[in-house]
């Protein structure tokens, strides 16, 4: 598993906002957009392409284009919703699956309330899209969905993780699945009841609430 964490102090600044409990919604989901569209540079860094012909007004040329079959995206709802306009700005043709996840707040076990993906995944590169990675339990499940489906390239786009949460992820996934996460940081630890601290409280509750 790769870990890519975002080094920029655009990105620094802007998450320093997001996380601060007196910036309103408004402000949080137009913070939120901006950092996953700055997080899916780094993401698609990889992105399949294959060449083109074209004619610029000038001359004949070979140049890159997005490999079909297209990338799929998947916000998992609800707060991974609150990232898919910043993802869509830089990868417009991709294709939008989406999970329904919940921690249960006292177990912290996912309950999957919603499945809208593809039958067939072989051969897509899959973005997912949640805000926080806590104690990596709804990724590992999301991972699993998108695995069964024979998706071998996924990457995990978050604002925030937790270092339990990336070591839990690290240790059950598949090690055939090609798995990379960009997060904009690594937070210190999580609480008795699974926040990420410092963090930014509930991302879905500040993004919707
Ligand atoms: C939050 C968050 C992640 C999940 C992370 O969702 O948006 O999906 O918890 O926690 P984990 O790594 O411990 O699984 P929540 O269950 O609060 O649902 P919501 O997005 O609907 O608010």
């Amino acid at each position: 598993m790769q870990i890519h964490i975002l080094d920029h102090p655009l990105v620094e600044h802007k998450l320093t906002v997001l996380r601060d409990k007196n910036t309103p919604s408004n402000i949080f989901r137009e913070l939120v957009s901006e950092l996953v569209t700055l997080e899916a540079y780094e993401a698609t860094r990889n992105l399949d392409v294959v060449d083109k012909q074209i004619e610029t007004p000038i001359a004949t040329m070979t140049g890159k284009h997005i490999a079909s079959p297209r990338p799929m995206v998947v916000p998992i709802l609800r707060a991974g919703l609150g990232m898919l306009d910043g993802m869509t700005k830089l990868l417009p043709t991709a294709e939008v699956g989406f999970l329904g996840m919940k921690r249960d707040e006292k177990t912290l076990d996912i309950i999957t309330y919603a499945n809208r993906l593809p039958e067939d995944l072989t051969g897509r590169q899959v973005f997912l899209l949640d805000p926080m990675l806590a104690t990596g339990g709804t990724t590992v499940a999301a991972t699993h969905y998108l695995a069964e489906r024979g998706a071998k390239d996924i990457t995990s786009i978050n604002i925030l993780a937790a270092p339990e949460g990336l070591k839990r992820v690290e240790e059950t996934l598949d090690p055939s699945i090609d798995f990379k996460v960009v997060v904009c940081a690594v937070d210190d630890h999580l609480d008795e009841h699974g926040y990420i601290v410092p963090g930014l409280g509930d991302a879905g509750d500040r993004l919707y609430g």
